[in-house]
């Protein structure tokens, strides 16, 4: 199992490519289930979970063929992929796929919309909570399917097809959100989703989806209706910048010190971040590509955060941010709204040094005047990142195990850090 060496107190000092978005692309994958025509998409990552939605997805009898590989010298461009589902062979996404990989499960709504009929494994249990799918369940009810749960898959039907209709989510869910767009999409009649998730990942499928023939509007605000059209074409779709990524980067600048150019991303996709961000002392500008980040020698002031639906302080950067947090010259409180079991990172910063105590969902940090390096591991994707930007700064030695974690959602992470002067290596075993 891969790891990765951390030898903390360089700091970061260039420019680093921002990758397409693991969590748009994901859904507009799923999308191409919609059509038997091609879809194209540019600019998608090159990450572990796109390679196993790859594998999922020509399951159901999904073609791919890439272009336009990466080359050295035009890191950050991503990859071209085209995607035909001329003909669905399978409606059944089996356990041993959905339980690698929770998005997955979200084939259920093209299949439902164009086949009429999905049998798709529950996901089960995940490290960062129970994660249920209720909110799918009683959304493409809505619709008009039957639902049954047999052995632990969602028997999904609706004879004739799907018919639009309101739904109120009781709760904000990115997910849901994606497959009752795509779902709607090829329902008879109009669709009202009220409380929809308004992440710019949501508004990233209805613009592909738009191409592809769907009327959506209001995509990116809480509400957001759909008139159901027969068939959806081919389109071609440039996935959207990761706006994990681009925070992740930013806070180990904070945390590091330094001055990078973050190419290829925007601002408006993560205002609140960046605004606790610069509060934390860190200067942040646009520039015409993207955006930078300096911090040079000044303290890491004490910021309190609550992680809520966007466009509020995103809970996949949580964990960095209780990182950066560890160094701060006071006491800041992390609050976790979203997900009930995601402070799994704070056992491991303990280990480098790190003053933090948890009382139910909020943790408080005292910031230290120095971190120590040692053998860590995390459980979940950004639990792992948040470790090497504490090891950044830690003194000596940090060796972040379980590097597959890392690869699911970060793109080349080590190369990109090496590349603004951090000493940072993989170790493959
Ligand atoms: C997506 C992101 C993930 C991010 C999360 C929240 C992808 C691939 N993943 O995950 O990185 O952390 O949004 O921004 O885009 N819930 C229910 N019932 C449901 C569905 C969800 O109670 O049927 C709950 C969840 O347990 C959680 C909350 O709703 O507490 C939000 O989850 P959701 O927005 O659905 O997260 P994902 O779409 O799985």
């Amino acid at each position: 199992m891969d790891r990765i060496r951390i030898r903390g107190g360089n700091a970061l000092n260039g420019t680093i490519p921002i990758s397409g978005a693991k969590n748009a692309a994901l859904p507009l994958m799923i999308a191409a289930l919609l059509t038997d025509d091609t879809l194209t998409l540019e600019n998608v990552p090159h990450l572990a979970d796109v390679e196993q939605l790859i594998r999922i997805l020509g399951n159901h009898g999904v073609d791919y063929t890439v272009s336009g590989k990466r080359l050295a010298t035009n890191a950050g461009s991503g990859r071209t992929i085209h995607f035909t589902a001329r003909t669905i062979v399978d409606t059944t996404a089996p356990y041993e796929l959905v339980s690698k990989m929770r998005a997955s499960f979200w084939v259920i709504g093209p299949l439902l919309a164009r086949m009429h009929k999905a049998r798709v494994s529950l996901p089960g249990g995940c490290a960062i909570g129970t994660r249920p799918v209720d909110l799918f369940i009683e959304g493409l009810q809505a619709l008009g399917a039957t639902i049954d749960i047999d052995a632990g898959y969602i028997v999904a039907e609706a004879k004739g097809g799907l018919v639009g209709n309101r739904y109120t989510f009781p709760k904000v869910s990115v997910g849901a959100t994606h497959v009752l767009m795509m779902a709607a999409s090829l329902a008879k009649g109009e669709t009202v989703l009220e409380n929809a998730a308004r992440e710019p990942e949501v508004a990233d499928l209805a613009q592909c989806l738009n191409a592809m023939g769907a009327r959506i509007t209001g995509a990116g605000t809480s509400t957001i209706t759909i008139e159901g059209v027969t068939a959806l074409s081919g389109a071609r779709h440039r996935v959207l910048p990761d706006r994990i990524e681009t925070g992740t980067y930013a806070m180990a600048v904070a945390m590091a010190g330094g001055d990078v150019t973050l190419e290829g991303t925007r601002s408006d996709l993560l205002q609140t971040a960046l605004t606790a961000l610069r509060d934390a002392g860190a200067s942040v500008t646009d520039t015409p590509h993207g955006m930078r980040i300096q911090r040079n020698g000044n303290g890491i002031r004490p910021v309190d955060v609550v992680t809520d639906p966007f466009p509020g302080f995103p809970t996949d950067l949580q964990a960095q941010f209780m990182a950066l947090m560890t160094r701060s010259d006071g006491v800041s409180h992390i609050t976790e709204t979203i997900f009930e079991n995601r402070f799994m990172h704070v056992q491991e910063l303990a280990r480098l040094g790190a003053k933090i105590s948890l009382s139910g969902q909020m943790a408080r940090i005292e910031g230290v005047p120095r971190l120590v390096g040692a053998p860590v591991m995390a459980t979940d994707l950004r639990a792992s990142v948040s470790l090497v930007i504490a090891g950044l700064v830690a003194e000596g030695e940090t060796t972040v195990n379980r590097v597959y974690h890392l690869d699911r959602g970060f793109e080349r992470l080590e190369e990109k850090l090496v590349a603004c002067g951090a000493d940072v290596e993989r170790i493959s075993s």
